[in-house]
């Protein structure tokens, strides 16, 4: 007898009987890059249909978003001041801060994540606080951030999302967070953040490329696959309530293995350079742009995300509405 798996494929309707994996637009998460100054607000030329935004933008759109059926909305600011310590970073009115507080008041339902990091505030455009020989020194950032985190906090962020890869920063995160009675504040990592050729995008919008060396003595070498799970079984051990895996394309394998791993919530991040790549491609008619992001943006669904950030939430939440 021969085996005629065919069968099934025949119709539209039998093929979504069968179909295992769905996408939902609750899933998916939209990243946000907020200006401090109006004047720094409009398009980013590697990111085509992606703008750095004004605060009263950010609130618009995630009232759109909303609407749309997306299920949340990760924050990114552009400071109008940088300097070695990343100070703006932790001003009570700074962008983040005021922006969180703007759409908890006009969409309370969305979920705020605020990303946490330094090096859009930093000068040097490192992720830390730098040593007198140009290093990145683990523990004072950590302290750093546990300061912004608070003020996240304070705002009304539901997630924060350290992205930073210092050592140690979930469990400080952690007890900062409750010892200031914001046991509630979910802390979402990027556990596993790769040191990738493919963050070239968003370091143009955010205006955070490094000024002298790499990102490689903190984030995580490509090669790498057992340290990932490392990396990822630390942050659960210091309280991470959902961890992360970034980029996505590149790392689906690294997915698939900490979803098999680990039964915390697990989120992918689909960087810029990974939006640039389809969107450059199907400006230039070289690929069915639809099918494409919805071919991609399923594979994350069957590698075992639970959450998906992507700059093409939207786009998929419309045609999916
Ligand atoms: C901040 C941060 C980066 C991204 C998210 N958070 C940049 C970096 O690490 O250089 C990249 C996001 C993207 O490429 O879409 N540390």
């Amino acid at each position: 007898m021969i085996h005629r798996p065919r069968r099934l494929r025949r119709t539209a309707s039998l093929r979504s009987f069968i179909r295992e994996n769905h996408l939902r637009r609750d899933m998916l998460v939209q990243p946000l890059f907020v200006c401090e100054r109006a004047h720094d607000a409009g398009p980013i030329s590697s990111m085509p249909g992606i703008e750095r935004m004004t605060l009263a933008q950010c609130v618009a759109k995630a009232k759109e978003l909303h609407a749309v059926g997306i299920g949340g909305v990760l924050l990114f600011g552009i400071p109008a001041h940088k300097d070695a310590v990343a100070s703006s970073n932790e001003a009570e009115s700074g962008i983040v801060q005021l922006t969180i507080r703007a759409i908890k008041d006009a969409v309370p339902e969305l979920t705020v994540i605020a990303d946490l990091c330094n090096c859009e505030y930093t000068d040097h455009g490192h992720c830390g606080l730098l040593t007198e020989h140009g290093e990145v020194d683990n523990d004072s950032t950590v302290a750093l951030l546990a300061r912004v985190a608070l003020t996240y906090a304070r705002s009304g962020v539901d997630i924060i999302a350290p992205s930073d890869m210092m050592d140690g920063r979930v469990g400080a995160l952690r007890s900062a967070l409750d010892e200031s009675g914001h046991h509630d504040t979910v802390i979402m990592s990027y556990s596993a953040k790769y040191a990738s050729a493919f963050y070239g995008p968003f370091r143009e919008a955010a205006g955070s490329t490094p000024a002298f060396g790499d990102r490689r003595s903190y984030q995580m070498d490509p090669p790498n696959a057992r340290e990932a799970l490392h990396e990822i079984a630390l942050d659960i051990e210091e309280g991470a309530d959902i961890v992360m895996v970034k980029p996505a394309m590149p790392y689906l394998d690294i997915v698939r293995a900490a979803r098999d791993a680990f039964d915390t919530p697990l989120a992918v991040y689909n960087v810029s350079g990974e939006y640039a790549m389809i969107k450059a491609a199907a400006l230039n008619g070289w690929l069915d742009e639809d099918r494409a992001i919805d071919e991609m943006l399923i594979g994350f669904v069957r590698a075992g995300a639970d959450i998906i950030i992507t700059y093409f939430a939207e786009d998929f939440a419309r045609r999916h509405a």
